[in-house]
């Protein structure tokens, strides 16, 4: 029986490990992770990560070839394959500070696995590392030269949360890269074989190295700049009495361009985009690359741009104030169907109207308030770090409230901000809402979810992103 053991039950590491478990039943998987409320989480009815499909794949594996633990020393030794899914987040000091990847949780990983090792074992990167980590890891693996042949794999992970599970089972492809070596494509089919239980053959991409790893940061930089191309339009359209869903739906219909990934937003957020981004930009530089540097680099300026022109908007539009007003903020997870607030455009929102000194209320189906006091109260960066994952204290931010419920956060409120495009956002009663609110009533849909001419009906004033403006908001120009 293979025995594949994944180091980081993240994000990653745990749909990932469960899809290959319930795929290949007979390969025994384990999952370990250094923080132990995690895994006991694993362990439990209450997984740590919202995902829908996730609960339903664990309880078919666990306990039978799927275990969560933190023995992690013990299982690394007995496996055949170890996967690394550890965080790569970016670098809060020193060199590349802001914009390099960390790599401390992998390199402590990989002299782990160098330790513990007694057997030949393949190693792969499911972490999305700098191109060239694979040499660095291969130099740790085998510095102390203990006789036991070690193969790096880069094996780029490319769900995206909220669709895991639906995204494991039937992925668009799967990239393995390897050395060009006799032993290096010998471990890119043993790889193959676990991933061909279920994904068809073609759909499984080898190349070198580099290759790989390079790959995944090119992906998430692609639909990165995809968004942000649309977000640029969206205030063109503004400006203009353009639509931008008109305008993308056109656009996407030439095949060449495609229609996905083409909705304007309040901004892209999630753990990765932004971070890969400034990793791509930092390799860039390191090579002398300045203008390609430059040009990725512009794709999170217009991200933060449209996240600010978006709190100004609300200001503007309020008179040029918030001060001691209530907003509501419906939504603070980055996506909908995910209880993932990393890099959450919301954190921006929320801090740019505190920092206009609005009262917010803030309510998500999936989002405690533990995690949105602890959002509002870290600095850039500082989330990514494990010593976050473990619960702690933060002070609460005192303008701040967090509610259960999208009524009673919009109780009172001269605003609504609408920051993730949550499903049963589209069927609240707003005339219920409007009747519980300050007069003139606002909402700002930073998600395109409501439907802006009925909520005009009732009387709202409402703001869509990249959509015609209407006669108060046009009065009350935004400044970017
Ligand atoms: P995560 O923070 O959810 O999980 C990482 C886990 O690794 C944590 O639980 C942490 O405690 C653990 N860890 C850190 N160092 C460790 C060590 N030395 N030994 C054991 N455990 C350790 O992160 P994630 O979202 O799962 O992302 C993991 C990697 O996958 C990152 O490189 C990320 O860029 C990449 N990725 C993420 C996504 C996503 O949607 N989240 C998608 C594709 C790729
Ligand atoms: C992303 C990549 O899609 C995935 O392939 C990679 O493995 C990890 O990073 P994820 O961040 O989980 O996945 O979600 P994704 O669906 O890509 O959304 C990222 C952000 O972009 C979200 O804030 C989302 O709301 C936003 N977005 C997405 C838009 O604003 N408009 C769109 O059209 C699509």
């Amino acid at each position: 029986m293979v025995k594949i053991c994944c180091i980081g039950a993240g994000y990653v590491g745990g749909p990932t490990m469960a899809v290959i478990a319930l795929k290949c039943p007979k390969v025994q998987v384990s999952v370990v992770d250094i923080s132990t409320p995690r895994i006991t989480a694993w362990n439990s009815e209450h997984l740590p990560i919202y995902e829908p499909g996730l609960d339903d794949v664990v309880k078919q594996c666990r306990g039978k070839n799927l275990f969560f633990s933190n023995d992690v020393e013990k299982l690394v030794a007995e496996a055949d394959i170890v996967f690394v899914s550890v965080n790569t987040p970016t670098k809060t000091q020193g060199l590349g500070a802001g914009k390099a990847a960390d790599l401390t949780y992998w390199e402590s990983a990989a002299r782990m696995i160098a330790d513990v090792s007694k057997s030949d074992k393949i190693v792969v990167e499911k972490s999305t590392v700098p191109v060239k980590t694979a040499e660095a890891i291969e130099r740790i693996l085998t510095h102390n030269n203990k006789g036991i042949n070690f193969q790096i794999l880069s094996n780029p992970e490319f769900l995206a949360e909220g669709t895991a599970i639906q995204d494991l089972f039937n992925p668009d492809r799967v990239l393995i890269g390897g050395r060009e070596t006799p032993g290096g494509q010998k471990a890119i089919a043993t790889l193959r074989d676990v991933y061909a239980h279920w994904v068809p053959v073609e759909k499984i991409i080898c190349t070198n190295l580099w290759s790989a790893e390079l790959s995944k940061l090119a992906a998430n930089a692609f639909l990165a700049q995809r968004i942000s191309s649309v977000n640029a339009m969206s205030a063109l359209c503004e400006a203009t009495g353009a639509d931008v869903t008109q305008v993308s739906h056109a656009v996407g219909k030439d095949t060449r361009i495609g229609p996905k990934f083409l909705n304007a937003s309040v901004g892209f957020g999630g753990s990765c985009f932004q971070k890969d981004i400034l990793n791509l930009v930092y390799i860039c530089e390191c090579h002398g690359l300045a203008e390609v540097a430059n040009y990725w680099k512009q794709v999170i300026k217009i991200n933060d741009y449209q996240k600010t022109r978006f709190v100004n908007r609300i200001v503007s539009s309020m008179f040029n104030t918030v001060s001691g007003k209530k907003i509501a903020i419906l939504g603070f997870a980055f996506k909908k169907d995910t209880g993932d607030t990393r890099e959450t455009p919301a954190i921006d929102v929320c801090k740019g109207l505190i920092g206009d000194k609005a009262k917010i209320s803030i309510y998500d189906p999936q989002v405690q308030e533990e995690q949105i006091t602890r959002d509002l109260s870290l600095k850039k960066f500082d989330w990514d770090h494990p010593a976050h994952l473990q619960p702690m204290n933060p002070t609460s931010v005192k303008e701040v409230t967090c509610v259960r419920d999208a009524y009673e956060a919009t109780k009172g409120a001269h605003g609504i901000c609408i920051l993730t495009e949550w499903d049963a956002f589209k069927s609240l009663d707003y005339q219920k809402i409007f009747d519980g609110m300050e007069k003139p009533a606002f909402v700002f849909d930073g998600r395109n979810v409501v439907d802006a001419e009925k909520l005009r009906k009732i009387g709202f004033i409402v703001y869509a992103i990249g959509k015609p403006l209407d006669a108060w908001l046009k009065d009350m120009p935004a400044v970017a």
